[in-house]
């Protein structure tokens, strides 16, 4: 496993209002899209391009645009769905797949509810989005299902990661090529195996406790 963290004083900045309990909803949810573009931005330096002829209105030039297979990105249901704009709004024309992923709170195991795929993903360089990368389960989930899918490449993108959880990845996937862009790697979990400080529930402070 490749992990990325960036070193950038927007991101602390950002990071550092999102973390704050009194933070209203309105200001996380357009700060976590904010932090996905610039984690985005860094997780997409290894996306296939290919070489175009361009026309300026002075000369005629060489360029590049994204080679086909275009990338998916994945966000794991709910909260993956926050950082959706954030990526979709530097790759308008990736493809968008669904994982709906639950953790439950007793086992603290994740299971998977929904699942919206294209049927070929071999070739593609795969984005999946969470926010906080805690004991690792969910992202471990999603990962081997997008390999089972034929994946061969995927990119992890959180804003927050616990060092537990970071090493269960490391761990279950040393054979693979998998990349984590984090914006932090906080000090640890609590006993609900909540990131620690962290910023609480994303999905709750994205979208309310429902
Ligand atoms: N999921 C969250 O939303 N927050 C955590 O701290 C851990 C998992």
């Amino acid at each position: 496993m490749r992990l990325i963290t960036p070193e950038h004083p927007l991101i602390k900045h950002k990071l550092t209002i999102l973390r704050d309990e009194n933070t209203p909803q309105p200001v996380f949810r357009q700060l976590v899209e904010e932090l996905m573009t610039l984690l985005a931005y860094e997780g997409t330096r290894d996306v296939a391009v290919e070489s175009v002829p361009v026309t300026t209105p002075v000369a005629s030039t060489t360029g590049v645009r994204l080679s086909e297979p275009l990338p998916l990105v994945v966000p794991i249901l709910r909260a993956g769905l926050g950082m959706l704009e954030g990526m979709t709004r530097l790759l308008p024309t990736a493809e968008v797949g669904f994982l709906g992923m639950v953790r439950d709170e007793q086992t603290l195991q994740p299971t998977t509810y929904a699942k919206r795929l294209p049927e070929e993903l071999s070739d593609r360089l795969c984005f999946v989005l969470d926010p906080m990368l805690a004991t690792g389960g969910s992202i471990i989930g999603a990962i081997d299902y997008l390999f089972e899918r034929g994946a061969q490449r995927v990119t992890a993108i959180c804003i927050l990661a616990a060092p537990q959880g970071l090493e269960a990845v490391r761990e279950h996937f040393a054979d693979r090529d998998v990349t984590v862009v984090v914006g932090a790697v906080d000090e640890g979990l609590n006993d609900r195996s909540y990131i620690v400080p962290g910023l609480g529930d994303a999905g709750d402070r994205l979208y309310g406790t429902i």
